[in-house]
């Protein structure tokens, strides 16, 4: 089959870890003689370097027409220690998960049982952990009205959620605990905020819908505590926007390094693939950053693409190369493999 596939590298470690994915993807199209064709296009701190727009509307329509979007990561430090910039890197992606609609984060968290006594965690805590978070991704504080005074004295983000944005989200986390241990655990703050009320409310109605899946509830405090102390009691969290984001980045130390963790983006409009991780400035150009969470969100477009065996190749492969401790320094401080070896091990493990 004949895919077309847009290819947002970014910023920082961005595009040399989607590099490697590009690679895997390429000898998976050999081997099972599908084609990817691919369209690069600008987003983040290298959009507004080139044209001075994080999301240049070439690039939402490159997106638009594609099967699905392989993305890197976002971000620079100029932008971040300058509080007055009035444009940043991050808006694009932002701006980009508003224009495809992509309403639901879909993050899994799992122990590899050859990382086990690498991850910073305990062997006995993380053994067997096996959870997704369902992030949503276009509501929440994130995109609720911002202010400022004018004195310059006083901010607010607004913090708000429509019934049927919480609607489409439980909808699937709950199809997706039907393929899985059938356990959805909602997080919000339903003891402070009138918004996680409203998700109780919507989640508890959708579950009705799903009477084999069971239901229960976690204030995102405790959540945050069980998610280093028994993780592995979670099957599908599901939560907003905010809380998600924060809770996606401690569940990766169960893995054993924020470079494994992979993402999909999906909603009405496209779906989108990128690595949980940020764009690592500090990285960049050295050889050094970890490329397995990039390629295991191509493993993700794949399945996307409903192509199991070949998401199931990749994921294969990567789990040799961790076996056989092909790994960049993240995983073993030891290690003199870098970016690119580990990417070409995966590949000749297909
Ligand atoms: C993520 C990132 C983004 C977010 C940033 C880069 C805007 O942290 O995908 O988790 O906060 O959603
Ligand atoms: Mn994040």
């Amino acid at each position: 089959m004949n895919y077309n596939i847009a290819v947002l590298g970014g910023d920082g470690i961005g595009p040399e870890v989607t590099q490697q994915a590009k690679k895997v993807l390429d000898k998976i199209a050999d081997k099972y003689q599908h084609q990817f064709n691919y369209t690069e296009a600008l987003m983040g701190a290298c959009a507004i370097d080139e044209i001075g727009n994080p999301l240049p509307s070439e690039t939402v329509e490159i997106c638009l027409n594609s099967d699905a979007v392989l993305f890197g990561a976002i971000g620079d430090p100029k932008y971040d220690n300058d509080p007055s910039a009035k444009v940043r890197p991050e808006q694009g992606l932002l701006a980009l998960r508003k224009a495809l609609e992509l309403f639901a984060n879909i993050r899994p968290v799992e122990c590899y049982p050859s990382l086990i006594d690498k991850a910073p965690l305990k062997a006995e805590i993380i053994k067997g952990t096996d959870f997704v978070i369902y992030r949503e991704l276009t509501g929440g504080i994130y995109f609720g009205e911002k202010h400022l005074s004018e004195d310059q004295s006083f901010a607010s983000d607004l913090c708000g959620y429509h019934q049927y944005e919480i609607e489409r989200i439980a909808h699937l986390a709950f199809k997706a605990a039907q393929t899985r241990r059938n356990k959805v655990t909602l997080v919000d703050k339903a003891n402070v905020l009138e918004s996680s009320r409203l998700w109780r409310k919507v989640v508890k109605e959708v579950a009705c819908h799903y009477p084999g899946v069971i239901l229960d509830f976690l204030f995102v405090d405790n959540a945050a505590m069980q998610m280093v102390l028994n993780p592995s009691q979670f099957d599908v969290v599901l939560t907003e926007n905010m809380f998600g984001d924060i809770l996606s980045d401690e569940g990766s130390v169960i893995g054993g390094s924020i470079g494994l963790l992979a993402s999909a983006s999906v909603g009405n409009k496209g779906a989108l693939f990128e690595p949980i991780h940020g764009s690592y400035p500090q990285a960049k150009g050295l050889d050094i950053a970890n490329p397995i969470a990039s390629i295991l969100s191509a493993a993700m477009l794949l399945e996307h693409l409903n192509l199991q065996e070949e998401a199931l190749s990749i994921r294969n492969s990567v789990m040799q190369s961790l076996e056989a401790k092909v790994v960049t320094k993240d995983l073993d401080a030891d290690s003199t493999y870098g970016t690119e070896a580990v990417g070409a091990h995966i590949l000749s493990l297909i």
